[in-house]
This record gives C-alpha cells, structure tokens and sequence, in this order.
C-alpha cells in the first residue's frame, strides 16, 4: 500500500490505514439455566457524555420468543470496558403475553440525559393496542426515570425503534433534533422516525417509506423494510441502513437517506447495496470521523459469520478487506464509539452482538476492536 489518502486515515500528520484487531472481547450475558432469564436478545450499546459505556438488551423472562414477558437488562462501565456493573433489571413488563420489544437508544449531549425507547405490545399478541414507551436517565445511566408512554402524543400505531441507537443531529439543519429511527407492524411495515426537537420533551412522528402493498399481507420479494439503523453524514443528511424483509431485489441492504433531518425519504434517495449481503438481521452501523463502518452476518443465508465493513466514501463503496469478528451463529449487532477527537478516542470503536455456538441467541458477547491493528 502506498499509503495514500484515498485509502487511509489522517491522525494528526500521520496515515494510517485501518486493520481492526478485536482487542478485547468478553460476554455480558448467558441465558438458560432453572430460574434465570431464558434468552437475552436485541443488544444495543452507547457512551454517555461522561464516557460510561451502556450495554442494553432484552432479558426473555421465560423463552426466547419475540412476544412473552421480559425485562430491559443494563450493565454499565466505566473504564470502556474492561469491567462491567452487575446487571440490573431497569424496566419490568410483568407477566404480559406480549411484553417489551427494545428498542433505540439516544443520548442528548447538551443535556447529558441517556433517552431509552421501546415498544409494548408490538405483535398485538393477545392485547391492545401497541404502544410507544420511553424511560429516561439523567444520571449517567445510575437511575431510570418511570416509563412515559409517548403513544398519547405521538397516536396509536405499532412502531419498533432500532433496534440500536438514535441519533442527535450534529450538523445543520435541524441541529440538536433527536431522531429515533424504526419500523412497523408486519402489515403496516416499513421504516418510520419519530423526532423531537426539544431534548425529548415531547415527539412527534417525521419520515415514513411504507412498504408495498401497505397495511396488506406480505409475500415473499415484497418491498418491506424493516429495523434499521440511522447515521449522519458531515453534510447533515441521516443515512438509514434497513432490513430487507422480505428480500426486494436482493438478499442485501436497503440504504435511504433524509436530506431534511429525518421529515422525509425520498424514493430517488434509496439504493439496494448488493456489497453488504444479508441473512434478514438487524445490522449495525456508525459515522465516526469520516469513516462509515457496518456489521453484519455477512452471509445471504444464514445468521452466520459476523462480519465488520467500512467505507471512505459514506457506504458508496467499501473497503474489500472485512474483518470476521465470529465465524459461528451470529445476529443482531449494535456499533458506538466516543464521540472526542483524541488520538485514544479515534483508535477504538465498541461492537455488541449475539454470538454463539449452536445458534446465534446463546450470548450476547462484546467486542473492543482497535481500528489501526493495536498500534
Ligand atoms: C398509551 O396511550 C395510548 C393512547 O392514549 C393508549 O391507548 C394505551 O393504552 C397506552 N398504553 C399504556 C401501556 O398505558
Ligand atoms: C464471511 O464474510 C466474508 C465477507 O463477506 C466473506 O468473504 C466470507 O466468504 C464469509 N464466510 C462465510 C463462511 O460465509
């Protein structure tokens, strides 16, 4: 490599290409065993403006199916984790048939208020209607406000956040705007955003691509999509990394972008990118300086094969040298990292996933991956 700029990173006068290296991985939660929680699903991962690490997922209080009673469990760290709190059970559904679903979170840096939102009853499984929920901290991820329920201003509609983290606009317009990204029910699919404007005080819903046919049943190679995962760009739109459901024009991604903070997504802004395959999953992606980076399990069949990508040129195209974080089952991911400009703050990005050895639900396994091969 001539190390030129095309394919490298400047840090400080220096280039450097990147060559992620998992530099420390370990499992926050196991499920299974007489009287524990039976499955932990739907890992979502953020730092705070303190710079504590929040690692969020689904606790399955009795099985591991989608509907059924669970709890949202929470491990915390404060040394970027290398150690971990306890976990500790911040919402609890009951006993309900069709309990929580996780959900998007997004923290307010002028406020410092880490905003968690989910759904309940979002299958309309032996209840109704579904509603929209948000718990808020604003310690630091120590104390959890009690659930708000945003239905009341937002209308009654099934609507699943995420499943990873919402975004607050950086660069104009709309800077400051809360953007919390996420789907539909089966028939009433596809990618909605609902927005706030004053630090979550109060939401209302913004960009809709509705699937076709909408509020009708699917078949298969339906235009359907699903969960999905917003970024901004440096020029102020917000990218959207989507599930293809039901595998419209490829196994692979749907990309859209909004040019106008998450109001709108056009049509002519929506490409399929055939580069990132998928298995239908929920992916994760982030902006980091310049940098887009995507995981996955790379693979059109199977949830296998955990894979991270990244591009020079906001996901157009993509570098051909993906790293396999796990080669075995493997799911749902979530990607953060700090938002500083420090030479430690930019070698890193953090990755949380399902992962394990049989089947992809076993663990939910978190990854610190130094971008610049440990040096
Ligand atoms: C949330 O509010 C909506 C609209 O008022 C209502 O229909 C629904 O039952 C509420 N959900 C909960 C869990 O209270
Ligand atoms: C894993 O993903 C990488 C990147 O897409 C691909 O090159 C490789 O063939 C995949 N391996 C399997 C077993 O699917």
């Amino acid at each position: 490599d001539d190390g030129s700029l095309a394919d490298g990173l400047t840090l400080g006068s220096v280039v450097v290409d990147i060559d992620p290296l998992i530099y420390e991985e370990q499992l926050l939660w196991v499920g299974g065993g007489a009287g524990q929680v039976n499955t932990y699903r739907i890992p979502l991962l953020t730092f705070t403006t303190r710079g504590s690490l929040l690692a969020f997922s689904e606790a399955r209080k009795m099985s591991s199916s989608d509907t059924g009673a669970k709890f949202i469990a929470l491990r915390r760290s404060t040394d970027k984790g290398v150690t971990w709190s306890p976990t500790s059970f911040i919402v609890d559904d009951g006993s309900l048939a069709d309990g929580l679903t996780l959900g998007s979170v997004v923290v307010d840096e002028e406020t410092g208020a880490v905003i968690l939102i989910y759904a309940l009853c979002f299958h309309l499984y032996h209840c109704d209607p579904s509603s929209t929920m948000m718990v808020q901290s604003l310690d630091d991820g120590f104390t959890w406000s009690a659930p708000r329920n945003l239905s009341v201003e937002l209308g009654v509609k099934s609507f699943a956040p995420g499943p990873g983290f919402g975004i607050q606009k950086r660069y104009a317009p709309n800077v400051g705007r809360l953007v919390v990204c996420g789907h539909g029910s089966i028939a009433g699919d596809g990618v909605f955003c609902i927005l706030s404007d004053d630090h979550g005080e109060s939401w209302r819903y913004g960009a809709a691509l509705k699937s076709i046919p909408y509020n009708q049943p699917k078949q298969d190679l339906d235009f359907n999509p699903d969960e999905c995962q917003p970024v901004e760009l440096e020029d102020g739109s917000i990218v959207i990394n989507v599930r293809n459901q039901n595998k419209y024009h490829c196994r692979c991604r749907i990309i859209v972008r909004s040019l106008d903070g998450g109001e709108s997504l056009p049509v002519e802004e929506l490409v399929f990118d055939k580069t990132l395959i998928d298995p239908v999953v929920a992916a994760g992606a982030l902006q980091k300086q310049g940098v887009m980076y995507f995981t996955n399990p790379s693979s059109t069949q199977h949830r296998v094969n955990l894979t991270l990508r990244w591009s020079f040129s906001d996901g157009k195209s993509w570098e051909k040298e993906a790293v396999q974080i796990w080669a075995g089952p493997s799911g749902y991911s979530c990607i953060t990292s700090l938002k500083g400009d420090s030479p430690e703050d930019s070698k890193f990005i953090y990755v949380i996933y399902e992962k394990g050895h049989k089947d992809y639900c076993e663990t939910i396994s978190f990854a610190k991956i130094h971008l610049y091969g440990g040096k």
